[in-house]
């Protein structure tokens, strides 16, 4: 990167001191990681926001999903900047709070909202874990979905009962973890879809299905392909196959391991050297795992698969950009949460928080 860029990065950074606490995804672009106090997963970096609460200025380099969520953790003494106000998730974007409220109308109509609790990814709007707030539901990330659905399904008679969840907004994780990790099966699963009447679901079909998963997918993890995975097993003899739970539940069952950004990266710090990875997950993490780990091959799990281009949106430019209107005074891209949505989505988020684990 841009060895001027660096410099002011440097400079705007020491002389923001203890006023700046800046927190990075494991996305993010390897010339924005070097400038974070702490990087971490979705959950992590939830947890960590509220770690430095003299701080005045969060800058959040990651979406806009995230920053929310930073926002309505931390202290309104506090103000989380996103350095690019256009990095958003499209996966969030699936689910409009309209769309979500209309879907509950429904499930009551249909006389199953009383046995069903929503079950939330991070990966939505503040609105959406507002939703999930106001009806004593949860927040999930990818590293505790177990345990999230677990305690779900606790509040309606157990896993082994009748009650619901509606599970928000990434159809593959909800399905991932209920089959894979719960012991539900493919049929107790269905699929949601917003853009037709009634869900495209019949009365029956809700009645007997355990979860209802909204259709929504990560547009860079939803393509990697069984195909990927059976080449890598051909090509690369003895390779690990490590994916993250948003790929799609035919990839997921092909794989060796299958876990968080965090985990990921845990797994493959612990294996010995001369292993051989294909990872499914986002490249600019797995260039970073490549660079980091010489003694093991690690290579990307599909050719045609790229960044996610809205993590991509927060480079040095906008980072520096945005630490030098702090240094002169000047607030930019603040995110700021509507403050009764906040206490609502609070109430989703702390659920989470309090999970075991
Ligand atoms: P993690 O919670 O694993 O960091 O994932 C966040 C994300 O956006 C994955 O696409
Ligand atoms: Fe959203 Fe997918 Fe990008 Fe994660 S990788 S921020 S889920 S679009």
């Amino acid at each position: 990167s841009d060895p001027g860029l660096v410099e002011r990065a440097r400079a705007a950074k020491a002389a923001l001191g203890d006023r700046v606490f800046v927190l990075g995804h494991h996305y993010q672009r390897d010339e924005v990681i070097e400038f974070a106090d702490v990087t971490g997963d979705s959950f992590k970096l939830a947890r960590d926001a509220a770690a430095r609460p003299d701080a005045p200025y969060i800058v959040f380099c990651g979406v806009h999903f995230m920053a929310e969520s930073a926002d309505i953790l931390t202290s309104d003494e506090q103000t989380v900047i996103l350095p690019d106000l256009a990095a958003g998730c499209s996966m969030a974007d699936m689910a409009a709070i309209a769309q979500v409220e209309d879907c509950w109308e429904q499930l009551e109509a249909a006389g199953v909202a009383g046995q069903t609790v929503p079950v939330t990814y991070m990966n939505s709007a503040a609105a959406i874990k507002a939703f999930t707030g106001r009806h004593g539901g949860t927040i999930c990330t990818s590293s505790n979905a177990r345990t999230a659905l677990d305690w779900a399904f606790e509040q309606v008679g157990g896993v082994d009962g009748t009650g619901k969840v509606l599970f928000l907004p990434d159809q593959h994780l909800g399905r991932n973890t209920a089959v894979r990790e719960l012991g539900l099966s493919l049929e107790d699963c269905v699929v949601w879809d917003p853009h037709r009447p009634n869900g495209g679901l019949t009365r029956e079909a809700l009645e007997q299905a355990r979860m209802i998963l909204w259709r929504g997918h990560c547009s860079v993890h939803g393509r990697f392909s069984v195909d990927a995975v059976e080449t890598a097993r051909r090509e690369i003899p003895g390779v690990k196959v490590i994916v993250h739970p948003e790929c799609q539940y035919e990839v997921v069952e092909l794989a060796d391991e299958v876990g968080s950004t965090e985990k990921i990266i845990q797994t493959i710090a612990a294996a010995p050297a001369g292993t051989s990875w294909v990872v499914g997950t986002e490249l600019n993490l797995v260039r970073r795992l490549a660079q980091q780990f010489p003694d093991q091959r690690i290579s990307f799990l599909e050719k045609n698969v790229c960044y996610c281009s809205t993590m991509n949106r927060i480079d040095l430019p906008h980072l520096v950009w945005a630490l030098e209107s702090l240094v002169e005074g000047r607030v930019v891209n603040p995110i700021r949460v509507d403050p009764t949505v906040a206490a609502e989505a609070r109430a989703a988020l702390d659920r989470m928080l309090a999970l075991p684990g």
